[in-house]
């Protein structure tokens, strides 16, 4: 089955222009290029973050946006947030109610402008001007520095129209060419068949099973693991 297609949007100054269309990620979604051994080491990002986050929109998948969040977007961030079924299926560190103070709290704290050693890695998907959800990489730290876990949620009115898989697919990329990280993954409630499903045809691998690994709601639960690595 052929993986998501996305491109990359207007917004771009002239100068970068260049560097962006010959960026193999904009080309649609292939198996990620490893960052070289050097920029591992100096945990570096390549310039184009910086370009491409000042610009503030990211990916453009026609339908929607993946860009940074803004202070105006606070209220339909909160409005789609704010519900238990989303809730159900993320960390309890996600806040329920979802208020627009705590709207605002998150977007102060992602909606900057990333640094070489802050990269920017938190997004909105913005569907026709609206905050319609987010994603998001949890970078990790000490000798799993390599790695970040993948975050996104989507208010419940844009479900079923395949742009979490687009997302998804997208960023996917994106942070693959833009972080020096070799592995990205995911950690699903196993009762969250809808976003297994996204996982496995964005070309995430099922890498095992955690048993009782999660609490949530009360209930101890099994988190399924999966992840994408860059070849070898
Ligand atoms: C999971 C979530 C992000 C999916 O977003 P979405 O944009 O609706 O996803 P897509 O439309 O791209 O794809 C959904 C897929 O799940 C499938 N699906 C839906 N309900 C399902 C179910 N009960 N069992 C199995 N598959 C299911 C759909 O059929 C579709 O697959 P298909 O294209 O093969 O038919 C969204 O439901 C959500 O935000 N849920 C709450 C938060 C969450 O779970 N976050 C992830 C935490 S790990």
């Amino acid at each position: 089955m052929p993986l998501p297609q996305y491109s990359l949007s207007a917004g771009l100054t002239q100068d970068f222009s260049g560097d962006i269309t010959t960026s193999p990620f904009i080309r649609g979604l292939r198996e990620p290029t490893p960052v070289s051994a050097s920029a591992l080491e100096e945990s570096r990002v390549s310039p184009i973050i910086f370009a491409m986050t000042r610009r503030n929109t990211i990916i453009d998948c026609g339908d929607f946006k993946i860009r940074t969040l803004v202070k105006a977007d606070a209220d339909s961030l909160s409005a789609n947030a704010n519900d238990y079924e989303i809730w159900l299926n993320l960390r309890d560190r996600f806040p329920h109610p979802y208020t627009r103070k705590h709207a605002l709290e998150w977007i102060d704290l992602v909606g900057k402008p990333g640094t070489r050693e802050n990269p920017q890695v938190h997004f909105v998907i913005d569907v026709e001007g609206e905050a319609a959800g987010g994603i998001g990489l949890l970078m990790q730290t000490d000798v799993s520095r390599v790695g970040g876990e993948l975050g996104y949620w989507l208010g419940k009115r844009f479900w079923g129209r395949g742009i979490m898989t687009r997302a998804i697919a997208g960023m996917t990329d994106w942070y693959f060419q833009n972080l020096p990280i070799t592995r990205i993954y995911a950690l699903v409630f196993d009762y969250n068949q809808p976003s297994a499903r996204v996982l496995e045809k964005c070309g995430y691998t099922l890498e095992g099973r955690l048993k009782k690994a999660a609490i949530k709601e009360g209930k101890v639960v099994d988190e399924l693991l999966y992840a994408r690595v860059v070849p070898d």
